[in-house]
């Protein structure tokens, strides 16, 4: 059986209407511990529509009151102590269509031996009482953590043994010391074993990152709870740990993945009868993980650009289709701190210098692959053409005869191919969208035309099937760059900022066009899975494909989103109002924004480089025209973006990084 979910991709919340919910199902749950940092996340997940070996009746135990934070799970909530045996006698046994407990509770006494009496008599008590009257039991999940490689706390803490040496591996011996993990996996193996048919599964996470307020070790909400402190007190966030834990290298395991593995080993057969760790397995490599050999070898022109940011980040990842990867990243500006950590070979050249270019890219002969993603902006479409062709040409001259390999060019080109350029906006009348990749050219100037030229005629001279090519068309792109020469969302947050910052309501400056219609976007990350995925499938070669997050929104929905990431007053758009440009509307702000960089500990920014107002005047001055994914789905590429999450998700990463409040 084939194993997916859609995680992060998908993250779409699947949260079932009331109305919605099953009236008969496939399976029963029983999660102890419900209200724990796991047993919340099986709460959420056992419940929706789409959970394998649903439709899931849940019951979900624990010894407090339901608190509010949990009652929105369509589970069957029991309030019972399962240390007090008449209790749990009283309140499971009923429980006769129970298919599959989750166990994932604990009790925390004073050592360790008493930790094994406690802990394995309430587990003794939930089986004594379900395993007898559920007919239909078939699988106990049961979680235990890492401690079963390390030992007990008592342990750890007084050095008494010594670990299991890292990377642990679920068939390492148990530690000779007593340990309530074992004691629990015992009982679970003889109940099982007493029972035809009765699977199990142990799950072994390491520190759990979720969200539980009655956990007894939420670490993540221990934090929060302490950067709120030192907050409020106004002190700095002082790690409180030691050296060893500031500087090595960590795991950690999400709650809702240590769910999910535990529902995959529910209902898999893979899953039975087994232990299994559970982390996250980031893919971010440390310096001294980097692989000694590469599969591929990616040159990406414009760096530290919106899209360039995030092929910097994806390429790189230890798991990228193509990889391992070797990944050279070219800009003009020096290394900017914000892209330092991408494992990159940084090369600060300009490219529409032919002897720069030529002298710092032509050693690069092991270069398989080239993201083009760049441009130059000029006065008119014509000095674009030719300034734009000027770069492009520049680089392939340099790597085209001295990277033997080089196997695939990427070009980043966009809509403007069906629109036109800016200069011909509401002149030349555009294409009639939906676009598709087989419109032909419109009959105007158009930098990316000349690009494709190039690009194909250099093909051409290599053989295509030696050197093949892919071509990109975003709308407009959603990403983080506080480099981009068009960041309309870094934009408008700085925008908002200033509004909070001056205590003015947060107006929408476009036009009625903008704020009404239907418009699409392109999230950074997914552009580049994008080029990745045509750098490396045959069915992608030679080929022009939009690109866009295939959902689509309206500015007037997202207008209130903005706001609230700021704390900014939100107020309708008054289409009656007449309509003051941003760049009219932030003229002279500059002494403005460095009090609010000042004000906030931002890293420092000067004004013009995070704020493109032209570029906000220009796409929400009309109505967005939408595009077309069939071609890319057709040929594989099934990669998609919900735009309000991507939204969010780029704010986020631009206030973690300092680059606004
Ligand atoms: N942004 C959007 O919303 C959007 C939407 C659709 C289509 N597109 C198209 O996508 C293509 C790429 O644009 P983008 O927006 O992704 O780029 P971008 O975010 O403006 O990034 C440009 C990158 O190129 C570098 N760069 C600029 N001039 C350079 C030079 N002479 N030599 C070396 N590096 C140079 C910049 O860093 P330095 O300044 O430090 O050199 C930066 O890393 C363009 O054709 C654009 O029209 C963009």
């Amino acid at each position: 059986m084939s194993w997916w979910w859609a995680g992060a991709v998908g993250a779409a919340r699947k949260k079932l209407g009331d109305d919605e919910r099953s009236n008969t199902f496939q399976s029963v749950a029983l999660v102890i511990g419900v209200t724990g940092i796991v047993g919340n996340s099986l709460a959420e997940i056992l419940p929706l529509s789409d959970t394998p070996g649903g439709p899931w009746k849940v019951y979900g135990v624990a010894r407090r009151p339901r608190p509010a934070w949990n009652a929105d799970h369509p589970i069957e909530y029991i309030q019972c102590d399962i240390l007090d045996e008449s209790d749990v006698v009283s309140k499971l046994s009923p429980l006769t269509d129970v298919t599959h407990i989750f166990y994932a509770t604990w009790a925390n006494r004073s050592n360790e031996n008493e930790n094994c009496e406690v802990n394995g008599a309430m587990l003794r008590n939930v089986l004594t009482a379900v395993i007898p009257n559920a007919a239909n039991l078939s699988h106990i999940c049961l979680q235990t953590g890492h401690k079963h490689y390390v030992g007990p706390f008592e342990a750890i803490v007084s050095g008494k043994i010594q670990p299991h040496d890292p990377p642990f591996e679920e068939d390492l011996p148990r530690l000779d010391y007593p340990n309530f993990y074992y004691t629990l996996e015992d009982i679970v193996f003889e109940e099982s074993a007493k029972r035809d048919g009765l699977t199990w599964s142990v799950h072994r996470p390491g520190v759990i990152f979720g969200f539980s307020p009655f956990s007894m070790m939420n670490i993540v909400g221990t934090l929060c709870v302490y950067a709120a402190i030192c907050k409020y007190e106004n002190k700095p966030l002082k790690f409180p740990g030691s050296k060893a834990s500031w500087n090595s290298l960590n795991v950690a395991s999400d709650a809702d993945l240590i769910a999910e593995q535990q529902i995959w080993a529910a209902v898999d057969p893979y899953g039975k009868n087994e232990a299994f760790n559970i982390s996250d397995g980031d893919k971010k490599f440390d310096e001294d993980d980097l692989p000694k050999t590469y599969e591929s070898v990616a040159l990406i022109v414009g760096v530290t650009g919106i899209v360039g940011n995030s092929l910097a980040e994806i390429l790189p990842l230890s798991d990228t289709p193509g990889g391992p990867w070797k990944v050279y990243g070219v800009a003009r500006r020096p290394q900017p701190s914000w892209s330092a950590d991408h494992p990159v070979q940084y090369i600060q050249c300009d490219v529409s210098d032919e002897t720069e270019t030529l002298s710092k890219l032509s050693p690069l002969t092991d270069v398989t692959h080239i993201f083009w993603v760049t441009w130059a902006n000029r006065p008119t479409e014509s000095e674009c053409c030719h300034a734009n062709g000027a770069m492009l040409r520049h680089v392939l001259s340099a790597v085209v005869p001295n990277a033997p390999s080089l196997r695939h060019v990427c070009l980043q080109t966009g809509h403007k191919h069906y629109i036109g350029p800016f200069e011909t906006f509401g002149k030349l009348k555009p294409h009639d969208p939906p676009f598709t990749e087989d419109m032909p050219r419109l009959n105007a100037p158009n930098f990316y035309h000349t690009l494709e030229d190039i690009l194909l005629e250099t093909a051409a001279g290599r053989g295509e099937q030696t050197l093949t090519w892919s071509v990109h068309r975003p709308a407009l792109v959603f990403g983080f760059s506080p480099h981009s020469m068009m960041n309309l969302i870094g934009t408008l947050c700085v925008y908002a900022a200033i509004c909070k910052y001056e205590n003015t309501p947060l107006k929408f400056p476009g036009t009625p066009a903008a704020w009404n219609c239907y418009s699409v976007v392109s999230d950074a990350d997914l552009i580049a899975e994008h080029q990745i995925w045509a750098a490396v499938d045959p069915n992608a070669k030679n080929e022009a494909f939009n690109c866009s997050n295939g959902d689509v929104f309206k500015w007037k929905h997202f207008w209130r989103i903005l706001a609230e990431q700021f704390g900014v007053e939100y107020v309708e758009f008054d289409e009656r109002e007449e309509r003051v440009s941003m760049v009219e509307r932030m003229k002279g702000k500059e002494r403005v924004w460095e009090e609010i960089v000042k004000a906030e500990g931002l890293a420092p920014t000067k004004l013009e480089e995070v704020a493109v107002w032209w570029f906000v005047d220009v796409i929400l001055g009309r109505e967005c025209m939408l595009d077309s994914m069939n071609k890319s789905k057709e040929h594989g590429f099934l990669g998609f973006r919900n735009t309000g999450t991507s939204l969010v998700s780029w704010i986020d990463k631009m206030k973690g990084y300092k680059i606004i409040p």
